[in-house]
């Protein structure tokens, strides 16, 4: 039986130690090149408060560490993908939760950031409603997720490698292959049935702009909260 999104939590918990060796070897390294490019697409202005929702093992966090905001905090509902959060940003602060519901008060952070998060969270719409509450006026929503590429061979290869090559090493890697056909069929779903630009709009975000990545099997999404 495949995973249900309220479950992923749990399976992240159990998948923490080797996430980031199979991250690493499963994209040869690209998520790194990913995380770069990513916080250059947001260091056009700094911000004094830095959320990362879906932080997991903390890559992202420590990437953004460049831009020099006051506060970072990593949010997750994995508790041990957190530990190693912390370990790699020892300054930032933890907060356990779901994006659903977030412990912060109304128009407190001026960047929120999501790095291979969304698909996972049980509703965006109700994640990006708690986004946009608690962000200040011309605040910063980044999200980076996966897709599908609209090119034929790009998006025959991308499926081929999301079916057959990430259960595999998943398999032989984490030991967890439930895990890592849920990370392929999440892919899939995500990208055939969510349009995150007209979510984003929905929840109040405008000035929305994106960044292909890989022949767009990889999206970077930036919006802001203007207030008119
Ligand atoms: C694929 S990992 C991404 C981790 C990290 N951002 C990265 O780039 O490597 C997805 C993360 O989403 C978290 N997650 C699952 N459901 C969530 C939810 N409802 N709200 C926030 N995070 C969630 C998982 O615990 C996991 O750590």
């Amino acid at each position: 039986m495949l995973m249900q999104k309220e479950n992923t939590p749990q399976m992240f918990d159990a998948i923490a130690q080797t996430y980031d060796k199979l991250n690493h070897r499963l994209s040869l390294n690209l998520d790194k090149v990913w995380r770069r490019k990513f916080v250059k697409f947001v260091s056009d202005r700094n911000y004094d408060v830095v959320l990362d929702v879906a932080s997991g093992t903390g890559d992202l966090l420590l990437e953004l560490q460049k831009l020099k905001s006051q506060k970072y905090i990593a949010l997750d509902p994995s508790k041990n993908m957190l530990e190693i959060a912390k370990a790699k940003v020892p300054t930032a602060e933890i907060l356990i939760s779901k994006a659903e519901k977030i412990n912060l008060q109304d128009d407190s952070v001026q960047l929120i950031t999501v790095a291979f998060g969304v698909r996972n969270f049980a509703s965006v719409d109700e994640a990006f409603k708690e986004f946009y509450r608690i962000s200040q006026k011309n605040a910063c929503l980044a999200i980076m997720e996966f897709a599908l590429p609209k090119n034929f061979l790009c998006r025959f290869g991308f499926k081929l490698y999301l079916n057959l090559i990430i259960p595999f090493y998943g398999k032989i890697i984490s030991k967890n292959k439930q895990a890592y056909k849920y990370l392929s069929k999440s892919i899939v779903d995500f990208a055939n049935n969510v349009d995150l630009t007209n979510k984003l709009e929905q929840a109040g975000f405008s000035d929305i702009k994106v960044k292909n990545l890989l022949c767009g099997a990889v999206k970077i999404y930036k919006a802001k909260k203007i207030i008119f």
